[in-house]
């Protein structure tokens, strides 16, 4: 990636490619991306991992609890807004799109066989995600952590949400001047228009 380039097609293309490196490498900086959902009027985000990028279908996937507010919330309002920084790369990706759950159970069982004994844990709190935990206790506890038993303990409420784009600005800072790419994807072919910073 370079200041240097102009071509609109290369920076979108270029930046494809490390949101799909981060989808691997937890330690790229797009590895973490910030959600935000709106309820009546009132916007509210959160942190989640990038667990897929698909260019091809203009799509950005994480994974959740179907027992979270952020759930419920999508399913009334899927429009969302989401926003990487590159600190390395100085790039920030402000990207908007409509958010549906995964219905593709086969796909779920096999992303849900795949994840480590901690990761699967998040999804078998005792108490739902957001939730008060009852006074006397601070951390929520794992509903039956003996998982050898039942592989499929705690799938019922995992679940993959996938984003679907419909526009990716992308804003690279430089002391010679910071160019800021807004690319349309609900145009075909894409619309790209130069904005002011
Ligand atoms: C580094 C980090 C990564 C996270 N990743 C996820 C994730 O992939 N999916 C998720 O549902 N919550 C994730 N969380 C927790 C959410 O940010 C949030 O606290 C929780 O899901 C409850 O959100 P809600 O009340 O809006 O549903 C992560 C939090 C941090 C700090």
């Amino acid at each position: 990636m370079s200041f240097h380039e102009n071509n609109p097609k290369k920076i979108f293309s270029d930046e494809w490619k490390e949101l799909q490196i981060a989808v691997k490498d937890a330690s790229h900086d797009y590895h973490l991306m910030t959600l935000s959902t709106s309820t009546n009027n009132k916007p509210e985000s959160r942190t989640v991992v990038l667990r897929h990028a698909d260019q091809e279908n203009y799509l950005l996937c994480f994974h959740t609890d179907t027992r979270s507010p952020k759930y419920d919330q999508l399913k009334n309002n899927p429009d969302v807004s989401i926003l990487f920084y590159s600190v390395n790369k100085r790039t920030q990706l402000r990207i908007t799109g409509q958010a549906s759950h995964c219905e593709d159970n086969e796909l779920l069982e096999s992303k849900w066989m795949g994840m480590n004994k901690n990761s699967k844990e998040c999804y078998l709190g005792e108490i739902a995600p957001s939730e008060k935990i009852p006074n006397g206790k601070i951390i929520n506890e794992v509903i039956n952590k003996d998982q050898n038993t039942n592989k499929f303990l705690g799938l019922e409420n995992f679940t993959r949400i996938d984003i679907k784009i419909s526009s990716i600005e992308i804003l690279r800072l430089h002391h010679l001047g910071h160019k800021r790419l807004f690319c349309n994807l609900e145009k075909n072919p894409i619309d790209y228009q130069w904005l002011a910073s």
